[in-house]
C-alpha cells in the first residue's frame, strides 16, 4: 500500500521526490518522510499527508543529489512521526523506505536485541534496516551484498530502497511481492512504486521482478542479481503512459475525472478487439478458450469493486456462454484449501494487479496446476506478469481510491470474453451476437449521453447528503450493481449503505425502512422490471424514500419515486455499465457536499498490498 520514490543523479533530489510522493499519495496517506544525503543522512518526517511533510522540510531545507521518500499506509505501528519512514539503522549509516510486511520481524528483532540493537519505532522496517546493518558489519559486506544477505533471512513482502551515509553514488533496491520500477535517463535513476512519478522524466523503465536486488550506481550503472545470487540482465522497456493520464485535467477530483473518462476508457478497452468481420480478438485468451469451455470449474477471484465485476460476469458467462461460474473473494479462496487441478481455470480480476489477496490466490491456483488468467488494468503489474494469459482493460491510470472506470472497463472486457466463448460453443444465436457487438461499439457514445444526468444527480444529492443510511436494491445483473453503489457511497462519504437483491429485502432489511431511509432502486433490467416494481412498492408502503434508475419513467415507477433518474436504454447485458454511472455520481456529489476527501478517503489506500 505505501508509496516509494527515490532519485539519484545530478539534479536536486527533493523536488523530484516530493512531486513523486504526491503522485503516489493515493497508495497511503497517514504519514510521509524523506531522507537526503549531505554530510550525514538527514530525515524529515511528518504525520499526515505529503503537504505536511513539505512544511517540515521547509523549516530546514537542504539540497542533495540522492534521496528516498515514502508515503505510508500503516500496518505495523500507529501512524505517527516515529513510525513514519524512512527508518535509520542504529549507527545512522543506513536509511530505508519499505512497502510491504516482514512477517518474521519479531524473531529477527529478538535476535538483533541480543546483539545490542535498539528499536525506537513499532515497525518491521526498522528491524530490516538493522538486519542489513548487522550483515554489513559482521560480514564486512558492500551495501549491495548486505541487502542481499539480509533478504535471504526475511519472510514476507517488500519493495525497498536503501541508501548509505558517505555513499553518494549508490542506492540499492529490491522487491518481493510489492511493485518497484526503475526509470533510467542519461545516467540519472528514478525509483518508484509505479511509473507515475517517473513518466515526466523518462519513458525507459525496468520493472524489477520478485526476489531481485538492484544496485544503482551513477558511475557503474544498473546491476541486478537475485537474492540467491544469480546475475540478471536488466530488461529496459518503454512506458505507454502519458503525463495527462495522471493529472486532474481541470476536474476537482480524480474520481470525477475518471467518471467522465469512461467513454474514452471503454473506447480503449474495445480498440482492436472487434474486427471488421465482427470477430472478437482477445490474443491473451485465444489459447485458453477450449480449456475454459471444458473446465471442471471456472472460478473468478477478486476483491472489492473487481469482485462486483466478477459477480456481473457470472451472469454473462452463464447466460451467454452457458458456463458455470463460481465467484469468490480472493481473501477467502486462498485459505479454504480449494480443490484445484489442471482441469480448472481461475480468472483474477484486478485494477491494480497488486492486490495481495488476489495475487496470493492466483499463485495458489497456479501452484495446484490450474490455468490462471487475469483481467488487469495496470500494465506490467505483478498479477499481469504472473498469469498464463489474460487481457488488459486499458482504462488508463485510475488514481481516485474509489474504482469507477476500472469497473465499467472490466465489465466491457468480460462481456467480450463471454460473447467470444458463446460464439465458440454456439450457445448464442448469430443474430443476437451481431446485435450485441453493434451495441457494445456504441457504448462509448451511449455513456457520453448518460453522463448528461450529472446535473440532476447533483440536485438529488443535496436532498440526501445528510442521510445516515442508504439501501440499494437490484435484481439479476443489477444486484451486483446495487452492491457497487453501496460500496461507492460508504467508502467516500462514510454513510452506512447496503446493497441487496431486491426480493431478499423481505428477509430482513425491510425492517430498516422508515421515512428517513433513502432506497435506490435499480430498475433498468426489463426482464425483472415488474418484479422490482413490486419490491419498490413494498418500500413505498413502509415510508421509504425511493430514488429509481430506469430506462422509461412510466407512471407506475414515477408515482412511487421521489426521484426518477432516466438513463439511455441498452441491452440487458449493458445495463450494469449504464446504471452504475448514476451511482458513481450520486456518491461523488454526496461525499463532496459532506466535505469528504473523495480521492483519499480515511483509512483506505488504492492498492491493498497487505492481506
Ligand atoms: C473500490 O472502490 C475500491 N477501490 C476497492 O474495493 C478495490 O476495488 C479493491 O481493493 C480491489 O482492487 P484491485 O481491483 O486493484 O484488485
Amino acid at each position: 500500500m505505501c508509496g516509494i520514490v527515490s532519485y539519484i543523479g545530478n539534479k536536486d533530489a527533493y523536488p523530484i521526490i516530493i512531486k513523486g510522493l504526491k503522485r503516489l499519495e493515493y497508495r497511503g496517506y497517514d504519514s510521509a518522510g524523506i531522507c537526503l544525503l549531505k554530510n550525514s543522512l538527514i530525515s524529515y518526517k511528518s504525520k499526515g499527508k505529503v503537504k505536511d511533510l513539505e512544511k517540515e522540510f521547509n523549516k530546514k531545507p537542504i539540497s542533495s543529489f540522492v534521496g528516498i521518500g515514502h508515503t505510508r499506509w500503516a500496518t505495523h505501528g500507529e501512524p505517527n512521526k516515529t513510525n513514519a519512514h524512512p527508518h535509520l539503522s542504529n549507527s545512522k549509516n543506513l536509511a530505508i523506505v519499505h512497502n510491504g510486511i516482514i512477517e518474521n520481524y519479531d524473531s529477527i528483532r529478538k535476535l538483533l536485541k541480543k546483539k545490542g540493537y535498539k528499536f525506537y519505532s513499532d515497525t518491521d522496517t526498522e528491524v530490516l534496516i538493522n538486519l542489513i546493518e548487522y550483515e554489513q558489519k559482521s560480514e564486512n559486506l558492500s551495501l549491495f551484498e548486505s541487502v542481499r544477505s539480509a533478504l535471504k533471512q526475511v519472510i514476507g513482502a517488500y519493495a525497498i530502497v536503501v541508501m548509505e551515509k558517505d555513499n553518494f553514488n549508490e542506492i540499492v533496491v529490491a522487491r518481493k511481492g510489492s511493485p518497484l520500477v526503475i526509470g533510467i535517463e542519461n545516467g540519472e535513476y528514478y525509483v518508484a512504486s509505479d511509473a507515475s512519478p517517473i513518466i515526466e522524466y523518462t519513458k525507459n523503465v525496468v520493472y524489477l521482478n520478485d526476489d531481485e536486488v538492484a544496485r544503482i550506481n551513477i558511475k557503474s550503472g544498473l546491476q541486478i542479481k537475485t537474492v540467491s545470487n544469480k546475475k540478471v540482465t536488466p530488461f529496459v522497456q518503454e512506458l505507454a503512459l502519458s503525463i495527462e493520464d495522471i493529472e486532474k485535467g481541470g476536474f476537482d477530483y480524480f474520481m470525477l475525472k475518471e467518471i467522465y473518462e469512461q467513454p474514452k476508457s471503454i473506447r480503449s478497452t474495445l480498440r482492436g478487439r472487434i474486427t471488421a468481420q465482427n470477430k472478437i480478438k482477445l490474443a491473451g485468451f485465444r489459447d485458453f478458450e477450449k480449456k475454459i469451455l471444458k473446465a471442471n470449474r471456472f472460478t473468478i477471484i477478486a476483491c472489492g469493486t473487481s469482485w462486483h465485476a466478477g459477480l456481473v460476469a457470472s451472469y454473462y458467462f452463464e447466460s451467454i456462454a452457458r458456463i458455470n461460474v463460481d465467484v469468490q473473494y480472493a481473501s477467502e479462496f486462498r485459505y479454504r484449501n480449494p480443490v484445484l487441478n489442471e482441469n480448472d481455470v481461475v480468472l483474477s480480476i484486478t485494477q491494480s494487479g497488486e492486490t495481495a489477496d488476489t495475487l496470493a490466490a492466483q499463485k495458489l491456483a497456479k501452484s495446484r496446476g490450474a490455468i490462471s488468467l487475469a483481467i488487469c488494468n495496470v500494465v506490467g503489474s505483478s498479477i499481469a506478469r504472473e498469469n498464463d494469459g489474460g487481457a488488459y482493460t486499458h482504462a488508463g491510470p485510475e488514481i481516485g481510491v474509489a474504482s469507477t472506470k476500472a469497473f465499467t472497463t472490466q465489465l466491457t472486457i468480460l462481456l467480450l470474453i463471454a460473447l467470444r466463448l458463446g460464439k465458440e460453443n454456439s450457445s448464442i444465436r448469430d443474430r443476437d451476437y451481431q446485435r450485441m457487438l453493434i451495441e457494445i461499439q456504441m457504448l462509448p457514445s451511449t455513456l457520453e449521453e448518460c453522463l448528461k444526468i450529472d446535473k440532476k444527480i447533483k440536485k438529488i444529492s443535496k436532498e440526501f447528503m445528510n442521510s445516515e443510511n442508504f439501501l440499494y436494491l437490484g435484481r439479476g445483473m443489477n444486484f451486483p450493481v446495487a452492491l457497487e453503489g453501496a460500496l461507492k457511497l460508504k467508502e467516500i462519504s462514510y454513510i452506512h449503505a447496503e446493497g441487496y437483491p431486491a426480493a431478499e429485502m423481505k428477509h430482513g432489511p425491510i425492517a430498516l425502512i422508515d421515512e428517513k431511509m433513502p432506497v435506490v432502486v435499480i430498475a433498468t433490467e426489463e426482464e425483472h422490471y415488474t418484479k422490482i416494481l413490486s419490491n419498490a412498492q413494498e418500500v413505498k408502503s413502509r415510508g421509504g424514500r425511493i430514488i429509481s434508475i430506469v430506462f422509461d419513467a412510466d407512471e407506475s415507477i414515477s408515482s412511487i419515486s421521489e426521484h426518477v433518474i432516466k438513463v439511455p436504454k441498452v441491452n440487458k447485458y449493458l445495463s450494469p455499465i449504464i446504471s452504475v454511472i448514476s451511482l458513481q455520481l450520486l456518491s461523488y456529489h454526496i461525499a463532496v457536499m459532506r466535505g469528504c476527501d473523495v480521492d483519499q478517503p480515511r483509512n483506505l489506500a488504492k492498492s491493498v498490498t497487505v492481506e
